[in-house]
């Protein structure tokens, strides 16, 4: 941790989250090459454009994948025990889970998220809905330890991780989530998990450069952000969007370029430009079955089933926690 980064964020008197941002861009711009995390893509904006993703003609994970859902949910559901606890890692809204809910008998569902006003108006939602179900939500960043309710204690557990998030851990932070995850429902724990597949690299690529600009403003909306919440003075318009498939490290790889050489000030802090240098803003890893059978194996899980569509484009796997 850069000790005056932290010190900035004392000086400007911010709150604990803010604060926390302020360290990582500081941090993460100071480097070379510069990178900036994605988690902070999700702001408001960020999270309706991620939404607005969801539906382009050219991102095919979230439709794939809910037709492997929908296509599939009798056998998925059979995976989950009868009277399980179902605990969603990052539930967001709750298309997907509503899929399994017809299909199966849950003693209850607890959506792990964050962001706690969302996740209180979605469990409304779904208590409406499915009246005889019990929804425990629990505010918490699900990529660090949490409890579980104290009313799931006795009930088989299940984790549910769909929407390929694994795919934007680096390989070692997916083997720690999952190893956490596996902790935190406890032994003989099932999970049930959704991952983008490898194919042609003209598919990825369009996936991540959508004709409609989507994507760029996205990925362009960190730097707003920084401006809004940091009192950053980036010159958002001097940066492009740039997506590419790296194969050999089988991900799609994010960037800000910035078009010119230009300086700009986070927090009083100066960061210079190269005309063309990147900030790298995401990955997005794409498994093969075999590869990501090994990183379950590795990470304290036996992977039982895969479901594909068609074209094998997405999966969703069934894992049974190893002794
Ligand atoms: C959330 N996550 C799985 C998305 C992905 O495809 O890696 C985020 C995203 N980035 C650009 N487009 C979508």
């Amino acid at each position: 941790m850069n000790v005056h980064a932290t010190a900035l964020a004392e000086t400007h008197h911010l709150d604990e989250p803010t604060s926390a941002f302020a360290r990582d861009v500081i941090d993460d711009l100071s480097r070379a090459p510069k990178r900036l995390s994605p988690k902070y893509f999700y702001d408001a904006t960020g999270s309706e454009l991620f939404e607005q993703i969801t539906v382009l003609p050219e991102y095919y994970p979230t439709r794939t994948e809910l037709s492997i859902l929908r296509d599939h949910s009798r056998a998925i559901a059979g995976f989950i025990p009868e009277g399980a606890a179902l605990v969603e890692f990052g539930a967001g809204a709750t298309t997907k889970v509503r899929l399994l809910l017809g299909e199966c008998r849950l003693g209850a569902y607890v959506p792990v998220d964050i962001s706690g006003d969302f996740l209180s108006a979605q469990a409304s939602a779904l208590r409406a809905d499915y009246p005889g179900l019990g929804v425990y939500p629990v505010t918490a960043d699900f990529t660090a330890p949490f409890e579980l309710p104290e009313a799931v204690r006795g009930m088989p557990k299940v984790g549910f991780f769909p929407g390929s998030t694994l795919g934007n851990f680096e390989p070692g932070e997916a083997c720690t989530f999952l190893k956490g995850a596996r902790t935190i429902l406890g032994k003989n724990a099932r999970m049930i998990l959704g991952v983008d597949l490898e194919k042609d690299e003209r598919t990825l690529y369009d996936a991540y450069n959508d004709t409609a600009g989507v994507t760029a403003r996205f990925n362009l909306n960190v730097l707003h952000r920084i401006n809004r919440e940091l009192g950053g003075d980036f010159d958002v318009g001097a940066f492009i969007h740039r997506a590419i498939y790296n194969r050999d490290r089988h991900r799609i790889e994010m960037h800000l370029i910035s078009k010119k050489a230009l300086t700009c000030e986070v927090l009083g802090q100066k960061f210079s430009f190269r005309p063309g240098e990147s900030i790298h803003t995401e990955n997005s890893y794409k498994y093969s079955i075999e590869r990501f059978a090994l990183l379950a194996r590795v990470s304290g899980w036996r992977l039982t089933e895969t479901w594909t569509d068609r074209n094998g484009m997405f999966s969703v796997h069934a894992l049974v926690a190893s002794d």
